[in-house]
Order: C-alpha cells, then structure tokens, then sequence
C-alpha cells in the first residue's frame, strides 16, 4: 500500500507533548542503537572501514546546539578509552577562523538532522582539506550522510521537539561506542576495561528507564524554580557538557536564565553571583570525582546559593535533591541525570505555560547561516 503505517506519523501516543514521549522512548532508541554493534567482547562498526582509520592519530568533532553537547562529552571518552587527540568545536566558528587541518585527523560531524548548514559546511571544508571523514547523524540520506564518507546512524527515530532529547542521547551513545572501537583497534584498551564498559554499556537502557518517583519530584521541584535570577548547573568532566546541555534544554523551553559552568571554575568569576535567588543544578555523580564537585558545591552553599544536587547520594548542604539510582559506572550516572535534567525542564516549560514542543523562536533545524 502506498499509504503510511502509523508508525511512520509521529503520534503523541497518550503523551503530552512530542518532547515527553521522546524522553520516555529513550530506553528503547538506545537498544536499537546498539542493535549488532555491541557483542560479548568487542564494538562491532559495519559502517566503518579499516581504512578509516587508519594513520588516524587525531579526532576533530564540529557541531552545533545539542549535538555539541554530545561531542563534547566525547572529547573526554576519546582521550580516555582510545587515547586519541580529539577537540571539539562549534561549526560556526570553525568555519570562519582558518583552522590547521592535517590529514591524520578524523574529521567527525555529529547532527541530529544532518542539514544544519554550518555543520554542512565545516564537513565540506574538512573533506576539501583531504581529511576522512565521519558523520553521526539520525537522519538517513541527508545532505551530511551524503558527504561524508562514512555514516552511523543514531537509529533514534524522528524526532518532533525542538529541543533534542533522544538524539542527543543516542549521539552519545554511539560516541562512547566509537571510542572503545578505536581504543581496541589501538590496541591500547585492556580486556578487562573493555569487558566494564561494555558491561555498562549493556546497562545503559535500564538507567533511561523512567520511575513515576522522578517525574514527580521534578514537577514538585518545578514550582520552585520559576523565578529568581538564574541557573547555573555544574559539573566536572563529562558532567560538565552534560551541565551545558541541561542548561540548554532550559533555555530553550522556559525562557529562564541559565548557564552551564565547569564545576572548579565557578570560583573564577561566577560566584560573584551567588545569592539565595541563583539557582545551582549540582551534577554530583558518585563514581567521578565526587569530592571535587562536593567542595565547589560547598562554597556555593557557603554563599547561600540555593542548591538543587542531582546524585544517587544524599548530601546535607542540598536545599532540593534528585535522587538518581545507584550505578557502577559514570557514564550510567550521565544518563541518569540527563533524565532528570530533561524532565525538570519540561516540567518548569509546563509551568510557564509555554510551548513544549515549538519553542518560541527556535527551529528545529537551522539550515541558513
Ligand atoms: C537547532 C535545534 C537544536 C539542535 C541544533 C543542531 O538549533 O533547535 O535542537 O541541537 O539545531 O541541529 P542538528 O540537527 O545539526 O543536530
């Protein structure tokens, strides 16, 4: 028949909004994102061919919006698991300020729609450079899936919202998954660190996995959140894109004032802030760095910020808390506070009265300069 199955009309099915329904399909997107790609032992990539990355000693991630926030936190997986090189930077910039581009370097574009034009355009200019290069995108035979010469697909399905959820997270995903095939193919991942972050991995749709309790403490929470003079959400390390992209999906949606903020450099500036009226969302993830991102916590409670932590601990000097399951594994804690971060959002735009799904001012996708 030439007539579309439902699956292919994107339906709210029973949710409120496109966005809602889209942060509780995470768990499922996620399994088929790593559907034929995660084996007992090893990351299996057909996309990828040897040649690819071969003679790569150097990774240079460009994007825009949320799927910054996704190669961003993949600058850090890179350096850890693969020990390659990898910086990250925004399309827009890159395309302007004559950048060194060597042909040892991997040229990755990541893009929910693969039609952003200043993503498009960095790849064109990589690629007119002689760099390889790699798109990850979720949409299949766009402009950048056409460039590039390779392709993952994120696999997340559409995706109505404006402001991005599941895509980001499969970006992620698939990320994480690309640094443990480069690491292995390097040689330079031991097995038994391959077997714990493949085991994590596997974990990964169970920690989206949404629970009535956290939804509603986000929506008791949001009553509180609606004014005062700003959000800084803080984290280190991957928390820190990860604090970006909570911050993000509150602007875009509430209007509100809000900033992500490297934990440890709060203290250089923006703690000058720091009343009972600025807000701070505290990414304290237990298995990364906990007592670093606690003291930078403390000295914002010291100056009577309000503090709302997202931890799977309970910590005294927090005015408000999201309490996210215990895990052996950051990135799992990533995903878990990415749930609450997207739904904490949501439930303060409710609250607002806003558009959810069609933000004022905001395209879903930006393909004019
Ligand atoms: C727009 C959207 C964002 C998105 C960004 C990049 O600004 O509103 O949600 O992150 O474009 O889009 P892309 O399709 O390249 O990921």
């Amino acid at each position: 028949s030439t007539l579309p199955t439902s699956k292919q009309f994107a339906q709210k099915d029973g949710f409120r909004f496109f966005m809602e329904k889209e942060i509780y399909e995470q768990s499922d997107v996620v399994v088929d994102c790593m559907l034929g790609r995660l084996s007992d032992d090893e990351i299996l990539f057909d996309e990828i061919d040897k040649s690819l990355i071969k003679g790569i000693n150097e990774i240079k991630i460009c994007a825009c919006g949320t799927s910054y926030h996704s190669g961003l936190t993949a600058s850090y997986l890179f350096e850890r698991l693969s020990k390659v090189k990898c910086n990250v930077e925004i399309a827009s910039e890159f395309r302007y300020k004559e950048p060194l581009l060597t042909k040892d370097t991997l040229f990755i574009v990541i893009s929910q729609s693969g039609e952003t034009a200043d993503t498009l355009e960095a790849l064109k200019m990589a690629k007119a450079a002689g760099l390889k290069s790699l798109v990850i995108c979720n949409v299949d035979n766009s402009s950048m899936t056409r460039t590039a010469d390779a392709t993952i697909l994120t696999r997340a399905g559409i995706e109505k919202g404006v402001a991005s959820t599941k895509a980001f997270t499969t970006q992620t995903v698939v990320l994480w998954m690309l640094a443990l095939y480069f690491g292995k193919a390097k040689n330079v991942l031991g097995s038994d660190k391959l077997q714990s972050e493949l085991h994590a991995l596997r974990e990964v749709p169970k920690s989206l996995i949404i629970d009535d309790s956290m939804h509603e403490k986000t929506k008791r929470l949001s009553k509180r959140y609606l004014h005062g003079h700003g959000f800084f959400f803080i984290g280190r390390d991957v928390f820190f894109p990860l604090a970006l992209e909570g911050a993000l999906k509150l602007k875009e949606i509430s209007y509100l004032h809000a900033e992500g903020y490297p934990a440890g450099e709060m203290k250089h500036g923006p703690i000058a802030l720091a009343d009972p009226e600025l807000f701070t969302i505290a990414l304290m993830p237990q298995n990364l760095l906990y007592d670093k991102i606690k003291s930078n916590v403390e000295e914002l409670s010291a100056r009577d910020s309000t503090i709302c932590s997202i931890s799977p601990l309970d910590f005294d000097l927090s005015d408000d808390f999201i309490k996210i399951n215990e895990t052996d594994h950051y990135m799992l804690e990533f995903f878990e506070m990415l749930i609450a971060l997207q739904l904490l959002s949501m439930e303060i735009s409710v609250r607002l009265g806003n558009d959810v799904d069609m933000p004022r001012n905001l395209a879903k996708s930006v393909t004019v300069e």
